[in-house]
């Protein structure tokens, strides 16, 4: 493995860096300092979608960069109509609040929904992943996040995932909305249950709740829908997204029906950089990407493939409880913790993250070849089997 020499750093230890230096990224591959080359089956943090210097997401911000960079949000901007335009129309919803990131797309959700139902209840679920921000910190369900940064916003409740009697028992006239993910992903890769899915949404319509999905990790094609509440025909009233939208530009969006409007009028919400032209740019190329023809099929299919190959050669070796997950999102939960099989992982070439702590995640490119995906399964096995 590669040792870096790290005797001091300018950066908060926020994150505890593996030894390897990123020197550059194509297609599926990272190439580090040293000159390792290695497949990579993480993407970022399920960011990089299209594939790592992707040519028509780069000609996209490269053209947009000649004409300017920024502007404000009191301009019109056709590239902003562009982009809200195709997520619009691939989705349940209306109108598009753009922004930077995943944590601000929650955070303008949740004060969407306050404003709108004028309600401050909110359902949230156990091991769920939301954000830092103290909004969407205090909607994640769990307490390591929480630690030292008391008090939280008041008002969240969580509940066991796929409990579908609990959201029952805490779904009232005061709730303003229930947030989830469909395959909770920092949690474990756990994905929500079909009947789970419908009744919480019917529970909210009940009751004149929103159904917020966060979508930041399984929207723009990584589970082979352009978003993962497709595959359970949900009609959510605000989806997020981040992540994979812009393939690495950082771009997060909201995307909300009609009925909201009124809740977020002129000085109710904004952002700075949110839909600058270099992220809308990014956006619009790589969602081309995603809804080309015959895109997500591909997906849906590889992800068929992947999960034929993991449960044939990895879910029956000693050690390993369980696989799940849907499309290119999958997690292999262990009898042990994951950081050792990913430290060998990265000895043998290959690059993926750990989610909690026994569970193996892989969220490759959705680009990767059938014949990568069996390059990095094969190397999964032999290092679990070892
Ligand atoms: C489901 C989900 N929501 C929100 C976030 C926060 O996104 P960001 O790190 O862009 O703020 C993440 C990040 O991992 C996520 O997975």
């Amino acid at each position: 493995m590669e040792m870096i020499q790290e005797t001091k750093t300018s950066l908060f230890p926020t994150y505890k860096r593996w030894e390897i230096a990123f020197e550059k990224a194509e297609g599926c591959h990272i190439t580090a300092g040293n000159g390792k080359v290695y497949l990579d089956f993480m993407a970022g943090i399920g960011v990089v979608n299209v594939g790592h210097g992707n040519p028509n997401v780069i000609a996209a911000v490269e053209k947009q960069l000649s004409k300017g960079w920024h502007g404000s949000n009191l301009f019109h901007f056709e590239i902003q109509e562009k982009v809200a335009s195709l997520l619009t129309k691939h989705s349940a919803g209306d109108l598009v609040f753009f922004c930077n990131s995943g944590a601000e797309a929650n955070e303008a959700a949740i004060k969407l929904a306050r404003k709108h139902t004028q309600r401050t209840k909110i359902l949230s679920f156990k091991q769920s992943f939301h954000g830092r921000t103290y909004g969407t910190m205090a909607a994640t369900g769990q307490d390591k996040i929480h630690e030292g940064f008391g008090p939280m916003l008041d008002g969240f409740t969580y509940l066991p995932y796929n409990d579908l009697a609990a959201v029952e028992r805490e779904m009232d006239k005061e709730t303003a909305a229930v947030i989830l993910e469909i395959v909770q992903g920092e949690g474990g890769v756990v994905p929500g249950e079909d009947a789970f899915l419908h009744g919480v949404q019917k529970l909210a319509q009940e009751h004149g709740a929103l159904l917020i999905v966060d979508e930041v990790q399984t929207g723009i094609g990584r589970t082979g829908k352009l978003f993962a509440y497709e595959h359970a025909n949900l009609s959510p009233d605000i989806v997020t997204a981040a992540k994979g939208l812009g393939n690495g530009f950082p771009v997060g969006a909201i995307i909300g029906k009609e009925k909201l409007k009124d809740a977020f009028g002129p000085g109710s919400h904004g952002s700075t950089f949110g839909g600058n032209p270099l992220a809308m740019a990014a956006a619009e190329a790589t969602l081309l990407e995603v809804l080309n023809d015959g895109f997500l099929q591909e997906t849906e299919e590889k992800g068929e493939y992947l999960f034929s190959l993991l449960k044939e050669e990895v879910g029956r070796i000693p050690g390993v409880k369980a696989i799940r997950g849907r499309g290119l999102m999958a997690g292999i939960e262990c009898e042990k913790e994951a950081a050792p099989y990913i430290l060998k992982l990265q000895e043998k070439g290959v690059l993926c993250i750990p989610a909690g702590t026994h569970v193996i995640r892989l969220l490759p490119p959705l680009t990767m070849t059938k014949d990568q995906l069996l390059q990095g399964v094969e190397a999964i096995k032999n290092v679990i089997s070892e």
